[in-house]
């Protein structure tokens, strides 16, 4: 958190009732990994919607038949070893500053599609990272967090519960805001 801190309050100079707007996160790029790091831990969609096969076809071995109903399970994808050889398990937006800076979750590149890939590549890409991206910066711009009661992150429950085909935080989190004052 104070990384992204560090980058948000230090990036811009804004009076202080002005909230930050999209002109502003241009090169917030731990901002981005962050996002993209909590899609690739916990993507809302975790089985993408499914699909059916046209042909027969074999991928990695396996006979997929014409006409069978196939769900690609991103979850599971996106904490592969393989792809992510540093700590798959763990929160580390570093990753998508380092080793993996170029992967995108906007259908390219498979490790990584917490929006889908092919021709039903969510269309909302671009709408809902854009919209996380200035709430997060928002949020922590102007605040200060902490976990109430002496939880410590480390304590933090992070088990998911479905709600439908959508994924939540099965125990909601509680989050004490500290406004925070440049002055
Ligand atoms: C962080 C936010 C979002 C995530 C993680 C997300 C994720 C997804 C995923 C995984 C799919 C299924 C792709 C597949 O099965 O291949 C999908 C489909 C879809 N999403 Fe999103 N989505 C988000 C925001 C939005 C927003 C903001 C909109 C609309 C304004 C939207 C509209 C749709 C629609 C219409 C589809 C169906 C596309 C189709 O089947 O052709 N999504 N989304």
């Amino acid at each position: 958190m104070s990384k992204l801190q560090n980058e948000v309050r230090g990036s811009v100079k804004k009076a202080e009732d002005d909230i930050l707007t999209e002109d502003d996160l241009i090169d917030m790029h731990y901002l981005r990994a962050v996002i993209k790091e909590t899609l690739r831990l916990h993507p809302p969609l975790p089985l993408l919607f499914p699909k059916i096969s046209n042909q027969d076809v074999k991928i990695n071995g396996y006979n997929i038949k014409a006409n069978t109903q196939v769900i690609v399970n991103a979850w599971q994808v996106a904490r592969d070893p393989k792809s992510y050889v540093y700590k798959p398990e763990e929160f580390e937006p570093e990753r998508f500053l380092n080793a993996n800076s170029g992967l995108s979750y906007k259908g390219n590149d498979f490790e990584l599609i917490p929006f889908g890939a092919g021709r039903r590549l969510c269309p909302g890409v671009h709408f809902g990272t854009s919209v996380n991206e200035i709430a997060l910066a928002n949020l922590v711009h102007e605040f200060d967090w902490t976990l109430p009661g002496g939880v410590t992150s480390e304590d933090l429950d992070m088990s998911e519960a479905a709600s439908g085909t959508v994924i939540h935080k099965e125990d909601p989190l509680k989050a004490v805001a500290i406004p925070y004052s440049s002055a």
